[in-house]
């Protein structure tokens, strides 16, 4: 059965929600499952904005066939060729045999790499930045947005309804469930931290990209931002925006701490847990800790692109870091976290090597300061640390 939602008189939503998929790019847990949104644009001309992943196709086709009402579909733009968007256009090609793809030229050769079509040139309406198709009674303006998240990235603002398709950027994480705007649910209660690690685990490499797209949005008069995945958003948009432009910009939301920590037989949390209670008694509220073996990566990098300040507690494991230590240190250097202060402690029972090896990975984030002094256990934490443990709580509260 369709199941679509008006957005503005001429724009409906025609997306769909999967609830099936454990992992999102076969990586990311979503367990509140995650939306691929599609918008059809009913003027003059008909408009079809981006296609869907494959696991909700039959909705999708569903709510086009009754959106159309009998229409032809003209246009379908394509902002993103990532397969979560673009993996119906093959079977789009087929079933709607007259309309024109509008992309830009790296899309083409995208398409061409997806799809074995061998789609003629008059298929295609090749736009750039600057460029328009004026659809009867709306003007559609093409925006670059390279790299958010992958090369071919463009969106569109639609300056008759002042209607910004924003690609990925301003998606979530999390299905629809009725509710397609984010006005319409508790966002900040619900839904905030699950942006943020849609956003940081996604696109959070390509920061200086966003903020350059950022530049130009701020430019439009933009009354409503359509993204592929999550909530549109009509109201409050300054909120959203502002998030972006920390996330973006590397700048901690929050002024807190937390503690990533590894463990293999409980000494190095202990450890940890005493710091946290030394953190506690210099006032600082709602530490966070989590277990690099226990919680996925993408929720703790979600929270060190949170916060301003990140303590590191992991043993030493095959005379280098703990292996889940390490590979979430390499995914947080991947995602080029900056501006953040770091406190470190390590443990060892034999050659204490931890400490200095997160050390190395981290110096190559900008702007990364290290907070002593550095605890390094031998096994377990002893007594005569604990006036050391509460120096290094004190540091870290000083710097907050
Ligand atoms: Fe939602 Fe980069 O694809």
């Amino acid at each position: 059965m369709h199941n679509v939602r008006k957005v503005t008189a001429d724009l409906t939503w025609l997306g769909a929600s999967d609830n099936r998929l454990a992992l999102f790019e076969n990586v990311y847990p979503i367990p509140n499952g995650i939306s691929y949104n599609s918008y059809l644009l009913n003027d003059e001309k008909t408009v079809l904005f981006d296609t869907v992943d494959s696991s909700v196709r039959r909705q999708f086709f569903e709510n086009l066939r009754h959106t159309l009402n009998g229409k032809a579909l003209d246009y379908v733009i394509i902002h993103h060729m990532e397969p979560d968007h673009c993996a119906e256009l093959a079977d789009l090609l087929r079933i709607c045999p007259q309309v024109r793809i509008v992309c830009n030229m790296q899309t083409q050769k995208m398409i061409a790499q997806f799809f074995e079509l061998g789609l003629p040139d008059e298929r295609f309406m090749l736009v750039k930045e600057g460029d328009t198709l004026n659809t009867g009674t709306h003007t559609l303006n093409f925006v670059s947005a390279p790299m958010v998240h992958w090369p071919e990235v463009m969106m569109t603002y639609d300056s008759t309804d002042k209607v910004l398709f924003s690609a990925d950027a301003f998606g979530t994480f999390g299905s629809l469930n009725g509710n397609i705007f984010a006005d319409e649910v508790d966002f900040k209660r619900d839904y905030l931290d699950e942006a943020r690690r849609y956003y940081t685990n996604i696109v959070g490499k390509y920061g200086p990209q966003v903020q350059n797209v950022l530049k130009k949005a701020s430019a439009l008069d933009i009354k409503t931002i359509c993204p592929l995945h999550g909530f549109i958003w009509r109201n409050d948009l300054g909120y959203f925006i502002d998030k972006y432009n920390k996330w973006s910009a590397y700048e901690p939301e929050d002024k807190a701490v937390v503690i990533a920590y590894g463990s293999i037989y409980g000494n190095t949390y202990d450890a940890a847990a005493v710091l946290a209670t030394k953190l506690a008694e210099q006032g600082i509220e709602n530490i966070k800790m989590y277990d690099v073996s226990k919680t996925h990566a993408s929720y703790i990098i979600s929270e060190a692109f949170r916060v301003s300040t990140i303590v590191l507690a992991a043993p030493t494991y095959n005379g280098g870091i703990f292996v889940n230590m390490e590979n979430f240190l390499h995914d947080l250097v991947a995602h080029n976290l900056q501006n953040r202060r770091f406190a470190i402690m390590d443990n060892g029972t034999w050659a204490v090597m931890s400490g200095k090896q997160m050390k190395d990975l981290l110096t190559t984030l900008k702007n990364c300061e290290f907070i002593e002094p550095q605890i390094s256990l031998k096994s377990a934490l002893k007594e005569n640390q604990l006036a050391q443990t509460g120096e290094l709580a004190a540091a870290i509260k000083a710097g907050l």
